[in-house]
């Protein structure tokens, strides 16, 4: 077979036709469409021309362009009618099972409708598109061809200059060196049926995909369930991974992984992006298992967050209600701030009344079960007057064990009576009295409620081990380059969500902040599965999600996002969204929102018709029109391999002092 390469020139422009896939003539044309007469003949020996397929077409007359074209459908030549007659009298004439007759050479036209992507032509030696035509030749009748192998290749691959200067300046500034990384994701792919067009004879073009598209960008890969979503996730996490270790550079990613699928190996598909890259990858759970990192906060040491956390549980939950439990739901535990105050009086009495609820608050935790640090203790100020009459021995200042903060409580409630001031003022906040309640189970009218026992069933939020607060440590562990893994897949749905929100919130506002400071952020890559049930479609602007998708880039934030429903999707993130990967999609209202961006109209018969796994339509950022490509199978031997040589040269070339 003769490919690009053995075609009659050489330059990039002839390089792109292969003369022994000749298909036809255009015979009509306009700026938008060209048609096209074939024959059967020719499309059996181009290896067939399929919906959707690339043809390109010359002129032997001006060879300064070439005009790329995309089969859209048929179309029918004015003879067709007669033609027509002729193949049924055929067909009437035969018995049946009986061979056809050799078809008469009319029989075998055809036509071929396309729409015109551009125009290759040279400047400066380089191979340029237009996208579209200058001018068109009604009677010029350009010759087409299919192109396959290489010149397919120089095709689907093709970059303007200008964007190809943009992206090398953008990777300087993301912090790469050298050459703009790009890397292999699949090969060009036009129908379900490729028993031709990439059967074993053809040779096969591959699409490559270019790092700095990803980087603190917005990418959407999308597809009815089971068509290689997670899988094309799974790539993009591994050519991000290698752009960082070849580039020598930094670049956290976060995978919010609704199914445990990233964090466990699964057995259909054996091997997880944990189990791939063992060193970077750091597993987050909200339950505790072996191997994993707890998504949980310690609730006596991230005060606000731990009562956040038991609100929305509590919310959720059937708990009965009364006037304590709703008094402590929309309790507020931020610590008084010295320039909300009139004075240094007020802020003072405001800190104690807030030591004193916090410090109420955690003996009802302590009572209702979740393990306190070791050697915890509480601690509050009271004034001498109370102190004294509830208990002379001690004093909450010098701190307590929460079982004696539990005593001290109790004995000051027994005797409160005695601790109103003289101008009849209780000796404790409203909240404090609230939280009292709950720890002793009584109400203001002495009747019975369950208080601290409402607390009991969410102890396992709770993580008593640790120290630092999640998202914090969680984003140092991004500016370490890390792959970070937050499996979702267990836990209930509001924690989720909420800490969903908060940990990304928190990448958001750490990033920005470097920004805003003249810093670089650290790259953070935020890969989102089954985003629907994340990002709120309905989500008011200012919330974090659209917020990234519109802020994202300044604060080197890139954020990928899958799902099986483009109408769920919240329109400022689709509009703002550079990169979509489209597989199978099962109805005409998805397909019709698909096809409101770029040309992804041109693929609107196909993308409800063809449910072949990994068989995505692809428009990135770089690339000025929609490809069709197969996503290659996610390979994790094949990955392990490969990041194991990669680390081996860039070991080697710090080793040899070669430039990184
Ligand atoms: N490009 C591909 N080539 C071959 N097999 C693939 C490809 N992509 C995915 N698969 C296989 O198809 C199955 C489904 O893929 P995947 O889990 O990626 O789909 P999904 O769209 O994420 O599905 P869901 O909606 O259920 O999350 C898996 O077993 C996977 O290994
Ligand atoms: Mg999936």
């Amino acid at each position: 077979m003769q490919n690009a390469n053995q075609s009659k020139n050489t330059g990039p422009l002839e390089g792109l036709i292969q003369e022994d896939h000749f298909v036809g003539w255009v015979y009509q044309m306009d700026y938008e469409h060209a048609l096209i007469l074939t024959n059967d003949a020719w499309k059996l020996a181009a290896k067939g021309v399929p919906q959707n397929c690339f043809l390109v077409a010359g002129s032997p007359q001006n060879q300064d362009e070439i005009v790329l074209l995309r089969v859209t459908g048929p179309a029918s030549l004015a003879a067709e009618d007669k033609t027509m007659q002729a193949k049924i009298e055929s067909c009437k004439s035969r018995k049946a099972n009986q061979a056809a007759h050799a078809a008469r050479d009319d029989s075998q036209f055809g036509g071929l409708q396309c729409r015109v992507l551009g125009t290759f032509y040279l400047r400066d030696g380089k191979l340029r598109l237009g996208s579209d035509i200058e001018s068109y030749s009604t009677g010029a009748q350009l010759e087409v061809y299919r192109p396959s192998g290489a010149a397919l290749e120089t095709i689907v691959n093709y970059i303007s200059p200008e964007r190809a200067t943009a992206a090398g300046e953008e990777a300087r500034m993301l912090g790469l060196k050298g050459d703009m990384p790009r890397f292999a994701i699949g090969t060009v792919r036009y129908a379900s049926t490729d028993i031709m067009h990439r059967g074993d004879a053809s040779e096969l073009a591959t699409f490559h995909l270019n790092a700095v598209d990803f980087l603190a960008r917005r990418t959407a890969v999308l597809g009815m369930t089971r068509t290689g979503k997670s899988n094309t996730v799974k790539q993009l996490v591994s050519v991000v991974k290698r752009t960082a270790i070849e580039s020598g550079m930094k670049i956290g990613q976060i995978i919010y992984d609704l199914n445990g699928e990233y964090a466990n190996a699964n057995q259909q598909d054996k091997g997880s992006i944990a189990e791939v890259y063992p060193e970077d990858a750091i597993r987050y759970r909200m339950i505790p298992a072996p191997g994993f990192e707890l998504i949980l906060n310690n609730f006596y040491r991230q005060i606000e967050e731990g009562h956040n956390t038991l609100r929305g549980l509590i919310e959720a939950s059937k708990v009965p209600r009364n006037a304590d439990m709703d008094a402590f739901l929309s309790m507020d535990f931020q610590e008084p701030r010295r320039e909300d105050c009139n004075n240094d009086f007020d802020y003072n009495r405001q800190m104690e009344q807030y030591r004193m609820k916090v410090g109420a608050y955690h003996t009802v935790l302590a009572r209702a079960g979740y393990e306190p640090p070791p050697d915890f203790k509480i601690s509050f100020e009271i004034n001498p007057g109370v102190r004294n009459k509830v208990n002379r021995a001690v004093d909450p200042a010098t701190g307590l064990t929460p079982n004696e903060a539990y005593e001290w409580f109790q004995s000051a409630r027994a005797i409160q009576e005695e601790l109103i001031t003289a101008k009849g003022a209780s000796w404790i906040g409203p909240d404090s009295n609230v939280l009292i309640n709950m720890l002793l189970q009584k109400n203001d009218q002495g009747s019975y409620i369950s208080g601290f026992r409402v607390l009991q069933p969410f102890r396992d939020y709770h993580a008593p081990s640790r120290t630092t607060d999640v998202c914090d440590e969680i984003y140092s562990h991004l500016k370490d380059g890390k792959i970070v893994i937050l499996d979702l897949s267990v836990g209930h749905p509001v924690q989720r969500e909420r800490l969903s929100k908060r940990i990304v919130q928190h990448i958001f506002n750490s990033s920005m902040a470097e920004f805003n400071t003249g810093n670089y952020p650290p790259h953070v890559v935020v890969y989102v599965e089954e985003a629907h049930n994340i990002i709120g479609k309905n989500a008011a602007l200012s919330e974090i999600w659209p917020t990234i998708a519109k802020e994202g880039a300044k604060a080197r934030i890139a954020i990928v996002y899958a799902t099986q429903e483009v109408s769920s999707i919240h329109p400022n993130i689709l509009s703002n969204t550079e990169n979509i990967l489209a597989s199978h999609l099962n109805n005409q209202n998805e397909i019709n929102e698909l096809a409101k961006y770029y040309d992804f109209r041109d693929f609107e018969v196909s993308l409800i018709r063809s449910q072949d796994v990994g068989f995505a339509r692809v428009k990135t950022l770089s690339n000025p029109f929609v490809i069709p490509v197969q996503i290659d199978k996610f390979d994790p031997e094949k990955e392990k391999q490969r990041v194991g040589k990669a680390r081996q040269l860039k070991n080697h070339q710090a080793s040899t002092g070669a430039r990184t």
